[in-house]
């Protein structure tokens, strides 16, 4: 070949297949495995929504397609309303318990779509896993007022709010930090009254939380049992009733109550020790006149899925901070998500296993907090992985990376509308290890549609084929595969299916019977 032609043939193969990973060269754009979302409206995110009788309620209808978009809801109980262009549920939850299934109608220029929603006017709340966004990994010691309105803002504009993220937490280092001689953080923890006092960077709480409230999103903040906090801001230790009613007027959705410093005061920490605390913090927030989700942040001490449910958590870690893992041969998630896949008999509607946030994108390094975040050292192949172990566990979907740098990539991860499905499942079952073994991991999730997901891990270095066999799945006969992130029919099987899966990366496939034609 001439040079002219080389150099044409490179051109159009960079135009047509992306950047060849020859050294010099940047490496390949990584696939982009979710197709482009429809411009048609499609309704996205949970299928059921919990509240308490008579308490606030806020929903923002996951939609995306193009706006304007116009939103209707067929059977909405009378002391509900919707917006008609922002698709935003307020009102008061109706004052007496029972379940309200109504009709989501969402229409533009390209089409139409409606989806049943199923409204549980009851004690339950999260009834399937919160989708949303914590400040700890990008913001660490130092959140602003700004940050969270712009993580807020961030969530709108992404599209990630169309696709079902909901929660905007603002994690440590709002409160004040007990003898700290820095202008913005020391001075008066708490006012005359014992009433707990942001610091300067978080100028007016209601006035955020209204901000988020506006959006149709739910705030989130975060204190604990001790003394202080894990980064020494004042926690709410001899204060729980004060902070309790003083985040509900604040107008908080969401507590993370960190066990940190309550450590100490309990060296041996028995294990009504241990529930103590999270006892009286969940009996608290169930005697507010507005939902608190409570989340328990204690790392899964004494076993904490066992009774996490009976003293008021909606969903509780069980392991260490994500962030900290180190992984030998794989990335610290696999052992924190593998810890938490053990775990499926304790999961279920209102209470949840939290394995910690999704770490991707720009994130910042947890040893070196005051390092600029940057962009994940996870391959795609891992993070296709990641977030398809967190949603086949039926795990909160927390993103806490920066929100102001989300790119293709990272949003095709996150926004996978059929990946969230199976997070979000109305059954509320964690996925079950099927298999695990050195090089694969098979977790299996049964889908209220009767259909099962499987996600097919290759924990090896090289690529590898993994199959599973329908009597692990407890089905016979010919199956239909659906390759999930591709969101497309791979065809029907008998007995067995296998595909090749790329190192450390995963295929998700949902199974379901084959239909006959009629
Ligand atoms: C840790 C917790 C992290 C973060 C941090 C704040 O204990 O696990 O998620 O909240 O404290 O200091």
């Amino acid at each position: 070949m001439t040079r002219i032609l080389k150099c044409l043939v490179l051109i159009a193969s960079i135009v047509f297949l992306g950047l060849p990973s020859t050294p010099g060269f940047a490496q390949s754009v990584p696939e982009l495995l979710t197709p482009k979302t429809p411009l048609t409206p499609q309704i996205n995110g949970p299928k059921v929504y919990g509240v308490r009788p008579g308490h606030p309620f806020l929903y923002r209808i996951p939609c995306t397609g193009t706006r304007p978009m116009h939103f209707s809801v067929k059977n909405l109980p009378a002391s509900l309303k919707v917006d008609e262009l922002s698709g935003i549920i307020s009102g008061n939850a109706p004052a007496e318990k029972g379940e309200f299934v109504v009709t989501i109608e969402a229409a533009n220029s390209m089409g139409k779509t409606a989806r049943t929603f199923k409204i549980v006017v009851g004690d339950k709340l999260g009834l399937t896993p919160q989708m949303g966004w914590n400040g700890w990994y990008t913001l660490y010691d130092h959140p602003t007022d700004s940050d969270i309105r712009k993580a807020a803002d961030a969530m709108i504009a992404s599209g990630m709010a169309d696709y079902g993220y909901q929660f905007v937490d603002i994690d440590d280092a709002w409160a004040r930090k007990p003898g700290s001689t820095d202008a913005e953080l020391g001075g008066q923890v708490r006012d005359e009254a014992g009433n707990i006092l942001p610091n300067v960077r978080f100028p007016s709480m209601p006035s955020l939380t209204q901000y988020i409230h506006s959006l149709g999103l739910k705030a989130g903040i975060y204190s604990g049992p001790g003394p202080l906090t894990c980064a020494k801001f004042e926690a709410s230790y001899r204060h729980e009733d004060a902070d309790a009613h003083q985040f509900n007027k604040w107008g908080f959705d969401l507590l993370k109550y960190d066990m940190c410093s309550y450590r100490n005061l309990v060296k041996e920490g028995n294990l009504d020790d241990l529930q103590k605390p999270y006892k009286l913090m969940g009996s608290l927030l169930k005697e507010l006149d507005r939902d608190i989700v409570l989340n328990m942040c204690q790392y899964g001490e004494g076993d904490v899925w066992k009774w996490g449910r009976q003293v008021g958590g909606t969903s509780w870690r069980t392991t260490g901070d994500l962030g900290l893992a180190v992984g030998d041969s794989l990335p610290g998630f696999y052992s924190v998500g593998l810890a938490n896949a053990a775990l499926d008999a304790y999961a279920g509607p209102g209470g949840w296993n939290d394995p910690d946030y999704i770490l991707i994108g720009t994130v910042g390094d947890a040893n070196n907090r005051t390092a600029p975040p940057k962009a994940t050292s996870l391959t795609p192949e891992e993070q296709y992985s990641y977030m398809s172990m967190w949603s086949l566990m039926a795990s909160p979907l927390l993103f806490s990376g920066d929100m102001a740098k989300l790119d293709d990539f990272t949003l095709n991860i996150l926004c996978n509308s059929e990946v969230i499905d199976i997070d979000q499942d109305l059954l509320g079952k964690q996925g079950k290890i099927l298999r695990k073994t050195s090089l694969e991991l098979i977790l299996a999730k049964p889908l209220e549609d009767g259909s099962i997901a499987v996600g097919l891990f290759n924990l090896g270095k090289a690529p590898r084929t993994i199959s599973v066999d329908w009597k692990e799945i407890e089905k016979r006969g010919r199956m239909q595969v659906r390759d999930v992130w591709r969101q497309k029919d791979l065809g029907k099987f008998d007995d067995t299916f296998g595909t090749a899966v790329p190192a450390h990366g995963v295929v998700l496939v949902k199974v379901e019977p084959a239909r006959r034609k009629l």
